[in-house]
């Protein structure tokens, strides 16, 4: 009895004090904690409570919600052993189950044919010639040249497309203009039902989901998008409040990245600017940190609207998979979640479709 409380204790302790994360990984997958894991796991939820303020609306949610987090802990051990590269532990989602969590934080619908959808609902770019493809830098990030954004909170809503979208949007306004404005995701949340021009059930759809290729239509057609401070998030779909009187940013025309093909996704965002991407989040709920490389991730199950915003040559990967080259993708689940909000993926062969669903998108020049 007193020895197990000593235990008990000693690996409490460094949960009393923990800042970040890590202590937490190295718990679930190290092999000391099996002799309590109720007890610890008991304890890894109350620091997750208080770090979070979470709000149960009592004992039985308490306990449901402890037994989520169990399984989740449980499923980050897992993502541990598919994607050692990465690193997987409690993150600001492990209260939720898989189908809570893709229902309110992915937000991309496009399980079925992805090229389909994508090809047939916007003109392709002239791919980049040889000799521009091979002297690209060999790393890049739109961040240290100011075309980018902070990250933003998507909150409880499966908006990720509008997200993607502004990102996008931002970015090539400052290609254009050399300024960077903070543009409004509400604006397509509340206005934008365009559905895509080769499937015509795939429509946008606020909080239940969409395509950032429907959204530059939709923002062709309107007449622009707003500033977030003219048209604030509030994370719930309203009543269209968009004044193409107040457009700050107007878009010209949009193009699909020829599908598949890693250089060309690279050549595009050095000379376009960052670019909406679709990928499979399966492993993004549990995702701490480092260069994720799952060994399984199903490039055909696209569900999620990101930004990528750079690359890099050679991320340290843990274990024994050496150094891998990355992708440096701006995320909308707030500073919280991954690396201050980035997820960086690794990059060549196309994981989780990363490379399946890239659009470019150009704003017409100021007049
Ligand atoms: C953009 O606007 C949002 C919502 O008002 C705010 O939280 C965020 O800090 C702004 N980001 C930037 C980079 O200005
Ligand atoms: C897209 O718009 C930009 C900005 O107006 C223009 O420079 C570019 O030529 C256009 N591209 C296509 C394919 O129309």
């Amino acid at each position: 009895m007193a020895a197990q409380l000593v235990a008990a204790l000693v690996l409490l302790l460094p949960l009393a004090g923990a800042s970040d994360y890590d202590g937490f990984i190295r718990q679930v997958t190290d092999g000391g904690s099996r002799a309590w894991p109720g007890l610890l796991t008991e304890a890894q939820f109350a620091a997750f409570v208080r770090r979070h303020g979470r709000r149960y609306s009592g004992p039985e949610e308490y306990a449901r919600r402890l037994r989520v987090f169990a399984a989740n802990l449980a499923r980050a051990a897992a993502h541990q052993a598919l994607d050692p590269s990465a690193r997987h532990g409690v993150t600001p989602f492990s209260d939720l189950t898989r189908e809570e969590f893709e229902a309110r934080f992915t937000g991309v619908r496009a399980g079925g044919d992805v090229q389909r959808l994508v090809r047939g609902s916007m003109p392709a770019a002239a791919p980049a010639p040889e000799e521009e493809v091979a002297r690209l830098p060999a790393s890049f990030d739109w961040r240290e040249k100011g075309a980018v954004t902070g990250v933003k909170t998507q909150g409880a809503c499966g908006s990720c497309w509008a997200f993607s979208t502004t990102g996008a949007v931002e970015g090539a306004n400052f290609l254009a203009t050399g300024k960077l404005l903070n543009l409004s995701e509400q604006q397509l949340v509340d206005c934008d039902h365009t559905c895509s021009a080769v499937a015509r059930n795939e429509c946008n759809n606020g909080c239940a989901g969409g395509l950032m290729t429907n959204a530059y239509a939709y923002l062709m057609e309107s007449g622009g998008l707003m500033e977030q401070r003219e048209y604030p998030y509030t994370g719930a779909p309203g009543p269209c409040r968009f004044d193409p009187a107040r457009a700050a940013v107007r878009v010209a025309n949009f193009t699909a990245v020829p599908a598949g093909d890693e250089r060309q996704t690279r050549a595009a965002l050095v000379r376009r600017g960052p670019l909406a991407v679709g990928l499979n989040a399966a492993f993004m709920q549990t995702y701490v940190g480092g260069v994720s490389c799952p060994l399984v991730c199903p490039r055909a199950w696209v569900n999620h609207g990101v930004l990528l915003v750079g690359y890099g040559a050679r991320g340290f990967a843990a274990l024994r998979l050496g150094y891998r080259p990355y992708w440096i993708i701006k995320n909308s689940w707030g500073e919280q979640w991954g690396e201050r909000g980035y997820y960086r993926l690794c990059r060549g062969s196309n994981v989780c479709g990363v490379d399946s669903m890239v659009s470019a998108v150009a704003v017409a020049p100021p007049p």
